[in-house]
Formats: structure tokens, sequence, C-alpha cells
């Protein structure tokens, strides 16, 4: 990787389809009537997990390229698995797929990789058991094995935490419960699931008591074009933002107002961030963003705009960094469940690259502004820690040897390769 003080990112960022919406149109077009046919599919090791536990209970999806078609199976055409399935790192499939497979016939068995399964399983768990499924796990992690031929009621269900996977898991069972299903979260999370199953045919209201669907509703065949994950442009658009020089064009990524609250902070840092175009593809909004170089300075973070941001923290702390003064991340104790404890990663990292930082329970105190110097730093295994590793990189003077690039892989296979051509 090209590295030097004075390099800036230059050109135009073309990105991989978003994770969370990719997910939803798989999920939602396999227990729809008819065949979807979803474009610009994220080749990132996520969303194929999902597509292969699809097919493990018998759902015939092709993929050529970046284009899949899925042959919707309705709610009940699933067959059972012959052996456990597998979400490799995934997160969103695990737990989503605990709403899918819940009011099945058959039983499954769950896995995921080493960290999945040190992450917590109860908040998927909890809601689906009210609802009369039967999920038993170890100590609250997968492995999970749910036992099939359940029948399931709707509940109004009071999230304990701001999750648009718990959200998700409790609709998906939802649309196989008697009566309606209602999901209320403390704080507003991304509303792709809103969104997609609306575009697949589905009434969806929001009423005092939240997010509620009729069980019984009827999902139909569609086609969606999955924009650009916003939240592996964050990587790019925080290079720009704080590398002197830059002017960077990043095309075709999401802007659902539900995922843009890092663009709003890193404004209100000084970072010149432009949204150029905007408008709307198959239920989303999508457009293009421009970002220049420019001085930085820290600033508190809004703790009700942290759901909204959550995926973005390790950008944000890098941008932090760089930017002088004082920047405070708090009411973020999800990072420490996430595919790596973010919280500590980034605290110890951004130490060894010589940033003052303190450790909060619930987030991170960035000092910013103090020279960086080149460091060896460790992803552990976390995509999204990563990438924020390969962006700091760019504006510390000496070289840094980051372990484990490949987790990147997961949600950004080409971002290596990206990063480099952007790099002028
Ligand atoms: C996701 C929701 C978020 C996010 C994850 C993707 C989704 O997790 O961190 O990367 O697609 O629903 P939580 O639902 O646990 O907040």
């Amino acid at each position: 990787m090209k590295q030097a003080a004075g390099i800036h990112l230059r050109g135009t960022v073309a990105l991989p389809g978003d994770k969370s919406i990719a997910h939803r149109a798989a999920l939602f077009a396999s227990i729809a009537e008819g065949t979807s046919v979803i474009e610009h599919y994220p080749a990132g090791g996520d969303c194929q997990h999902t597509l292969d536990l699809l097919e493990a209970i018998g759902v015939r999806v092709e993929r050529q390229h970046d284009r899949v078609s899925v042959s919707g199976k309705g709610y009940l055409g699933f067959s059972a698995p012959s052996s456990t399935l597998y979400a490799g790192n995934s997160g969103t499939t695990l737990r989503m797929a605990c709403g899918l497979l819940a009011p099945q016939a058959f039983d499954s068995h769950l896995i995921g990789d080493e960290s999945l399964e040190r992450r917590p399983m109860r908040r998927v768990i909890d809601p689906l058991v009210r609802m009369g499924a039967r999920i038993e796990s170890t100590d609250g992690r997968a492995p999970l094995q749910i036992r099939g031929g359940r029948s399931l009621k709707g509940i109004l269900y009071r999230s304990p935490v701001a999750s648009a996977q718990v959200k998700t898991a409790v609709l998906l069972a939802g649309l196989h419960a008697e009566g309606d299903t209602c999901v209320q979260e403390p704080l507003p999370s991304r509303n792709h699931t809103e969104l997609a199953l609306m575009r697949f045919g589905v009434p969806v209201s929001r009423d005092e008591d939240g997010i509620r669907i009729t069980g019984g509703s009827k999902l139909q065949s569609t086609r969606i074009r999955i924009p650009g994950d916003i939240s592996s442009a964050a990587f790019f658009i925080v290079g720009a933002a704080v590398l002197p020089g830059s002017s960077l064009l990043v095309t075709d990524v999401g802007l659902n107002p539900t995922r843009t609250a890092f663009i709003e902070v890193l404004q209100s840092m000084g970072a010149r961030i432009v949204i150029e175009e905007k408008h709307e593809q198959d239920g989303e909004v999508i457009g293009t963003v421009r970002v220049e170089g420019a001085e930085l300075a820290g600033v508190e973070v809004p703790t009700e705009h942290v759901p909204g941001l959550i995926d973005e923290i390790p950008a944000l702390a890098v941008a932090a960094s760089f930017a002088h003064g004082e920047t405070i991340i708090r009411g973020a104790s999800e990072l420490r469940v996430k595919e790596s404890d973010r919280i500590h990663a980034l605290v110890t990292g951004l130490r060894a690259l010589n940033v003052d930082v303190e450790e909060l329970t619930d987030g991170l105190r960035v000092r910013g502004g103090r020279p960086m110097r080149g460091a060896s730093l460790d992803s552990y295994g976390d995509h999204r820690i990563a990438m924020a590793w390969g962006v700091a990189a760019l504006g510390v003077d000496g070289t840094c040897q980051i372990k484990g690039k490949s987790a990147a892989n997961v949600s950004f296979p080409e971002f290596w390769e990206t990063l480099d051509q952007a790099v002028a």
C-alpha cells in the first residue's frame, strides 16, 4: 500500500452493495411468491452466508457476478436443512435467520465463527420465545438449536436495545404469527426492513407502539438494485475529509437518513462534505457525495445519534484523531459486542499511533491533533477495524503494519485495492 506523509485521496470511489439492504432483500425474496432479482449484490462473505443459508433450506439461488435471483418459497415452503447452518462472521445472518426459522416445521442448528459465537443472542431469543418459539442456546450464545413445529403469536415487543437485527428477527417471525407484531425501540435503528417489506408488498405501519405488521401478509417478488454501502464509504469519506488536498467523489451510495448521522457529525467537525445529488431507487435514497480535505475540530457526538452511526464509529475515531481538540463518543456500549470489542480495539490501536485516547465503558474520548507515528496495528479479525487502520495509516508519519487486513473481506473484499487506487 502506498503510504507517505502528504498523500491525499482523489478520484471516484465505487462501493459494494449495502450489506444490510442485501441481507434483507435475499431473506424477503426467499419467502415471497415468485422469483426476485437483486442487482449489485455485494461480494463480501457476510452476504454470501445469507445466500448459502437460504440454499441449505431449499431455496434456489442463482448468482451471476453481482446479480442474484432468488426463487421464493412462500413462508412455509422451505425444506429441513441436511446439516448445520453456518453464518460465518455475520451477526445479521444469524439473528435474522432466527426470525425466519423459528416458525418453521423443522429443527435448525445454527453456528458461526469464533467471533460470532461470542456475541449475545438472547436479544433475539427472548422475544421469539415470547412469541412461542423454542430456541436453545449455549449460555445466550450460538450454537443455537431452533425447534420446529411451534405456532407463534404476535407480540408487542419493547426492545431494550436499539437494534435493527432484533427488530427484523421479530418482524420476520411476526409475518407468520397469529395477529399483529409490533416492535418498539429506545431509539430508532436503521429502517431497511420496513422499506424492504413495503417493496415486497407488505403493509407496515408505525403507531405509538412502534413498527407494526400483521401476520399472514404475503410477499410478492420484486426487482431491487442495492445502493452502495454507506458504511463502507465511511472510510473513504473520513480519509478524504482529514487528508489535506483530497477531493473525492463517492457515487451511487445509499443515503437513507437512518444511516447518514456520521456525515452530520463530520460536518459539525468542519468536514467539507456535500451531497451533490440524491434520488429514490427501489424505496431507498441513493446519491453522490463530494468530500474535500479540511482541518477538523473535535466534537461531542450526541448520544441519540449513536444507533444511527454505530458502524461508523471506527472511522469517526480516526477522524477524531486527526481533528484538533476533544471528541467524546458515549452511549456506544454496543461496540463491545460487535465483531470485536471495538472500544478496546480502537483504544489499543490509536494509542500505538500516538493518539491521546481514553477508554470509557461505553465509548471513547479522543484528544486529537497530535502527530501520529507508524505502528503495528491489529484488526482483531474485525472488518471495520481493519479498514479504519487502512485509512489512519495514510496520514501518519512512518509505516504501519496491519495484522489481519483480510478481515475486510466480509463486507468489502475490494477495499485495499480501491484504497490504493484512490491514493494520490
Ligand atoms: C445491522 C444492524 C446493526 C449493525 C450491523 C448491521 C443490520 O447491528 O451494527 O452491522 O443490518 O440490521 P444491531 O442491530 O445489532 O445494532
